[in-house]
């Protein structure tokens, strides 16, 4: 067998408090897509940054071996000398720069002494072209979707001669179209002699795209499967991740729908900055009490833009419609006339809108109530940490304490810390968008119970998901969108993947 081109080695990585990586070994085959798994706060991406030289020689114990040498990586600039890239779980493409700026940024095309545009823009166009994206180099990043986004940054990966491409969690934030796009690339990679490292929760992609496998569990290597060899299923990675099969995907959940909770009529918003176009065309839906409702619809059909207008109007302009609780009219012009009538939105997007990272948990999930815990005028610091206290038990939050800071969380753990966040305002109406994504298998199964628990508690809420399996899964009922209009309802009995995929893709909304 031929000498493997990565070998990691009893690799041990301390953060305060916390042992990240205890002796984890890894080895990769020259030219395979080998992919991580494990639970959130496994530690993937630890091992991938001291694999990158984000945390460098020195900081953790072991050895790397790459092309049959014994690296000591200083910083991430040494290891991309060596051909080794990591584009992280978070993006991190500048988003007024151009396509090709952002490309060769740090790595700038120069000819005596100056920046050659010319050759920038001919050098982006051929590396665009290679990964299938037909935009044109002087794009601003900004302007495009995520999954473009992702391309470009597998375009600066090529651009910079790489051996080792390796890729956390790629496909969290996209459509189908442009995760299969993405692992069709990945291949192409592969067939050019381009080794690859997916970090991913999506179970189904790791089965169809690597050629082996390695599980984390608690900073230790649980097993590596070879996943050709061995016709490996989604079921095996899983009894790896957990320790033991898990039965079901959706725990079981009897409706009790009383009387309704949430009616939103004839919603229209336009887009903010092009004030002409209409992301949300005349919506209409209700939510009951103890009533799990589902919005499918494509990316840009305009769900989350449709939760976040009604949610203290904090996405659109020119809106009109009107919102009614319990049969009342209510206005909801701003977040906090939002909250105070008991509707909470927990945000895909955790960075913008969910989180404060830079403060401790405690804050983050007392930041939406600071009433409940305050006397006076003062916040009681002892209830305050109490009650975090209890999410972080109930919701399972790795951290040494509610004392941590929030941005140093794994990316699951950080969702988790927004869902305690709004739970923790005993909201009457929840709207969740995404609130799985990231989330590894076994935590997904512990927040649909805690979805389930709040709708049997009499509770309305709302789920925004991509993900069908999830939403047939959950829901009660089903709302589709498309291109901003609603196209149809579909009960828990009538809800399949192809019914609502013909829901979701219908060109133009019934007739009203
Ligand atoms: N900079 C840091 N400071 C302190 N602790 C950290 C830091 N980075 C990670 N950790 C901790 O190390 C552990 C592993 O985190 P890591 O981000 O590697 O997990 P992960 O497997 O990538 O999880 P996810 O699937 O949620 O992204 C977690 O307990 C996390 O809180
Ligand atoms: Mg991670």
């Amino acid at each position: 067998m031929a000498t493997p081109i990565l070998e990691m080695q009893s690799i041990t990585k301390t953060f305060p408090g916390v042992k990240a990586l205890q002796d984890v070994s890894i080895s990769v085959e020259r030219g395979e897509i080998h992919a991580i798994c494990g639970e959130n706060g496994a530690g993937k991406s630890t091992l991938m940054k001291v694999l990158s030289g984000v945390y460098g020689h020195g900081t953790y114990e072991g050895k790397i071996i790459f092309d049959g040498e014994e690296m000591e990586f200083g910083s991430i600039n040494d290891s991309e000398a060596r051909g080794i890239v990591i584009i992280h779980q978070e993006l991190a493409l500048v988003p007024y720069l151009s396509v090709a700026e952002n490309i060769f940024l740090g790595n700038e095309r120069v000819r005596r002494g100056l920046i050659d545009w010319n050759l920038t823009n001919q050098d982006a166009a051929a590396l665009l072209a290679r990964v299938g994206l037909d935009e044109l180099p002087v794009t601003p990043v900004g302007q495009l979707g995520v999954g473009k986004q992702q391309l470009v940054e597998i375009a600066k990966a090529l651009s910079k001669e790489v051996k080792l491409l390796i890729l956390d969690e790629p496909t969290a934030a996209l459509n189908d179209n442009d995760s299969e796009h993405l692992l069709e690339l990945l291949r192409q990679l592969k067939g050019h002699g381009i080794t690859s490292i997916m970090i991913s929760h999506k179970l189904n992609e790791i089965a169809e795209i690597a050629d082996s496998t390695t599980i984390i569990r608690d900073g230790k290597t649980v097993e590596t499967l070879n996943m050709v060899a061995d016709e490996v299923t989604q079921e095996r990675i899983i009894r790896g991740m957990v320790g033991r099969d898990l039965g079901h995907r959706f725990p079981p959940h009897d409706s009790v729908v009383g009387e309704e909770v949430l009616r939103i009529e004839n919603w229209t918003v336009n887009h903010p900055t092009q004030a002409e176009r209409v992301v949300v065309d005349n919506a209409s839906l209700s939510v009951r009490a103890g009533e799990i409702v589902g919005i499918a619809g494509l990316m840009g059909a305009g769900r989350t833009e449709l939760a976040m207008s009604v949610f203290g109007r904090s996405y659109g302009r020119d809106i009109s419609g009107k919102v009614f609780l319990h049969g009342n009219e209510i206005q909801t012009r701003t977040v906090d006339e939002a909250i105070e009538h008991g509707i909470a939105y927990a945000t895909e997007d955790r960075k913008k809108f969910g989180l404060n990272l830079i403060e401790d948990i405690r804050t983050n999930i007392s930041s939406a109530n600071l009433d409940q815990i305050s006397r006076g005028g003062f916040v009681n610091s002892n209830e305050e940490i109490k009650v975090a206290e209890e999410y972080r038990q109930s919701m399972n939050i790795k951290a040494p304490s509610v004392m941590a800071v929030t941005g140093k969380l794994s990316g699951g753990n950080q969702q988790k810390v927004v869902l305690s966040k709004w739970l923790f305002t005993d909201p009457q109406v929840l709207i969740l968008d995404e609130p799985t994504r990231g989330i590894d298998v076994g935590a997904k199964y512990e927040i649909y119970t805690l979805i389930n628990r709040l709708a049997e508690a009499g509770r309305a809420v709302i789920l925004i998901s991509s993900e069908l399996p999830e939403l047939i899964g959950m829901c009660d009922r089903i709302y589709t969108l498309s291109a901003g209009r609603i196209t149809g309802e579909v009960g828990k009995e009538h809800a399949t993947q192809e019914h609502l995929m013909e829901l979701m893709t219908m060109e133009r909304g019934p007739v009203r």
